[in-house]
């Protein structure tokens, strides 16, 4: 068989590869409505389709539809189902098409499963039940854990015996919830590879994938571990059971989260993205707050990390704007603390065969602490002795169990998919530890530190001086929404939050745009200049600013429309096609904060004006759970 004939049909199934979010509700009250409003609450980890199973005077009812959630709750007000138990679905998909037949649930008619992760061994499973005579209804791997367990229970197996034998067969990774039909009082749960939450509520019980889902009904969560498999009844009382690996009963802890129960909502604004934008004063202050004692002027940070060793080296690692924040960082701490800095992709770190030595601490930076490449490097690190240290946004979160050390970035709950005020919570963490590092290692004298804080402490107050007027932002919007690539340039500390302006507009808009060092122009992007391609460049009036304007000049002598984020008021162009957004002036520290905020204008007014999804992009997740 060559290469163009191994199509869908001869291969066998499309390899289903999820992030997808799944719920489970046993409850003495009707679960339908709660499962799509958890979805809700899960459509981070994706919005190809989604799906809902519920299980009603011993009948399987499922609901499924293609696309955003919004067109399962159409679909469920025109033709509702019933039911005290239930589970649902929103899926990711990187393989297999985003249709209504691979939507969860999958079901026979005697059991229904939803599913996060890839069963590895799916193939050779499928083999085996179609030559048994099952036929299958999906291009999925999940479909063969249904045919399974369906199997088991004909054959009279228990469900909880059809469960754990099935399980034993599963190569890969899953977060799995079940229901049957006979028992409508009966939800089992499974997790490897995949996180699952149990939630235990007031007469009713139930599964996520993380505790915010389960946010509104419960705050008393346990994270099942590594497989375990949890059986849930509604006998007399409700009641649960974890199973650990070996099938022997364990206790795990459970913990009584403090979670915001209705952040979820835009508050006014017309986007998650646009309120989350605005709240970058607020977030930045009880980040900047929460490691700096305001009054003396100190950093509160108090790692039992030895940043001491002459011969360390920091390794930052992290994915998407993550990285970018670690790409400012290494400045910084190469800067001021005068340590060598390695930045890596994660999805990179993980495969190269890192050389990692006793002198590396390695730090990995993520808003959402699950992403699996990161959290993949992290535990690479750490079994090669390395000490770790996780800058996350989500408590609870994956990485903050996983490493040794933690620092909350304090943004908060962050639901629109493009990340903003995670990411200045980001850089003003990464800054301060910077500042922390430099300060116990006496590269920065005290009075230096001092002044730094205090400059620190300003940006709040700086960035909601940017979110003022923007209108200015609006205007630009709408004249770059008609472009089709766009460039951008930065210097220092600004060049990555160039490359984030651009992923921004990427994300938002579709529109292509591209990122360079602004002195890397002429090393072969100016080939892309053109009239028709817009530059923005990012020019705060540091040490640089000379070098950098002169860079501008370059690209507008060839036509170019320029537009320049700068807090000179003098700079000045004689081109016509010339555009200048002048910002709040600016310190080699404050400027990254402010000229990212502007960035983040300037790609949402552009995604307003052309009408994209700002807060679901075509095609992304908030959480990148797969590799
Ligand atoms: O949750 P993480 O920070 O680990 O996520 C990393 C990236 O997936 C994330 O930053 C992604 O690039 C966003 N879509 C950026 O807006």
């Amino acid at each position: 068989m060559d290469f163009y004939s191994t199509t869908k049909e001869t291969a066998g199934i499309e390899l289903g590869v999820y992030m997808c979010g799944i719920i489970a509700i046993l409850s003495s009250k009707p679960v339908t409505g709660r499962l799509v409003e958890g979805l809700s609450r899960l459509e981070y980890r994706g919005y190809d389709s989604a799906g809902v199973a519920t299980v009603h005077e011993n009948t399987i009812f499922r609901k499924r539809a293609e696309g955003k959630l919004q067109s399962l709750k159409n679909l469920l007000q025109e033709e509702p189902i019933s039911g005290k138990l239930g589970i649902g679905h929103t899926r990711w998909a990187t393989h297999g098409s985003a249709t209504k037949r691979n939507a969860h649930p999958h079901k026979t008619d005697r059991v229904a499963v939803v599913h996060n992760g890839i069963i590895e061994n799916y193939q050779l499973l499928k083999n085996e039940l179609v030559n048994s005579g099952v036929q299958f209804q999906s291009d999925t791997d999940t479909e063969v854990v249904v045919h399974l367990i369906d199997q088991a229970l004909q054959s009279g197996k228990t469900p909880e015996i059809a469960v754990t034998e099935t399980l034993k067969k599963l190569e890969g990774a899953f977060a799995l919830a079940i229901i049957f039909k006979e028992n409508s009082n009966l939800l089992i749960g499974a997790r490897k590879g995949s996180p699952l939450v149990l939630g235990i509520g007031e007469n009713e019980l139930f599964l996520g994938s993380d505790a915010w889902a389960l946010a509104p009904w419960t705050q008393k969560i346990c994270y099942l571990e590594e497989g375990d498999i949890v059986i849930m009844k509604h006998d007399i009382a409700f009641d649960y059971v974890i199973l650990n690996e070996d099938g022997q009963p364990v206790t795990r802890s459970v913990r009584q989260l403090e979670q915001e129960v209705n952040v979820a909502s835009k508050g006014g604004y017309s986007h998650f993205m646009l309120k989350e934008i605005f709240e970058q004063p607020k977030t930045l202050a009880n980040t900047i707050s929460s490691l700096i004692d305001e009054k003396n002027l100190k950093s509160l940070i108090n790692l039992p990390i030895d940043f001491s060793n002459e011969r360390l080296t920091l390794r930052l690692v992290a994915c998407g704007t993550s990285y970018y924040a670690s790409l400012t960082a290494k400045y910084w701490f190469e800067k001021y603390a005068r340590i060598l800095c390695e930045v890596d992709l994660a999805s990179e770190f993980r495969y190269r065969d890192p050389v990692l030595g006793r002198n590396d601490i390695c730090i990995f930076i993520s808003q959402s602490g699950e992403t699996s490449d990161t959290l993949a490097a992290l535990n690479l690190a750490k079994s090669r002795g390395c000490e770790t240290l996780a800058i996350v946004n989500v408590p609870e979160s994956s990485m903050i169990r996983a490493a040794d050390h933690h620092i909350l970035t304090l943004a908060g709950p962050e639901i629109g998919v493009a990340s903003t005020k995670a990411f200045s919570a980001q850089l003003a963490v990464l800054c301060l530890l910077a500042l922390d590092i430099a300060s116990k290692r006496k590269t920065i004298d005290d009075a230096t530190m001092k002044e730094f804080l205090h400059e620190l402490l300003e940006v709040p107050n700086l960035v909601a001086k940017v979110l003022q007027d923007v209108s200015v932002f609006d205007q630009l919007g709408l004249r770059l929404s008609c472009s089709r690539d766009v460039l951008f340039i930065g210097r220092g500390t600004n060049y990555p939050i160039a490359l984030e302006g651009a992923l921004k507009l990427k994300e938002l808009t579709y529109i292509h745009a591209e990122a360079y060092a602004a002195g890397e122009l002429k090393h072969g992007p100016i080939a892309l200049v053109d009239k028709l391609t817009p530059l923005i460049a990012i020019a705060p009036k540091d040490s640089w600013f000379e070098k950098t304007a002169s860079n501008i000049q370059e690209v507008a002598s060839r036509g170019a429309p320029i537009i320049v984020l700068t807090d000179d008021a003098n700079f000045n162009m004689s081109s016509s096609e010339f555009h200048k957004i002048l910002l709040p002036t600016s310190s080699p520290f404050s400027a990254c904060f402010i000229y990212t905020v502007a960035v983040q204008c300037v790609a949402y007014y552009t995604a307003l004006h052309k009408g994209t999804d700002v807060d679901q992009p075509r095609n992304l997740a908030k959480s990148v759970t797969v590799e």
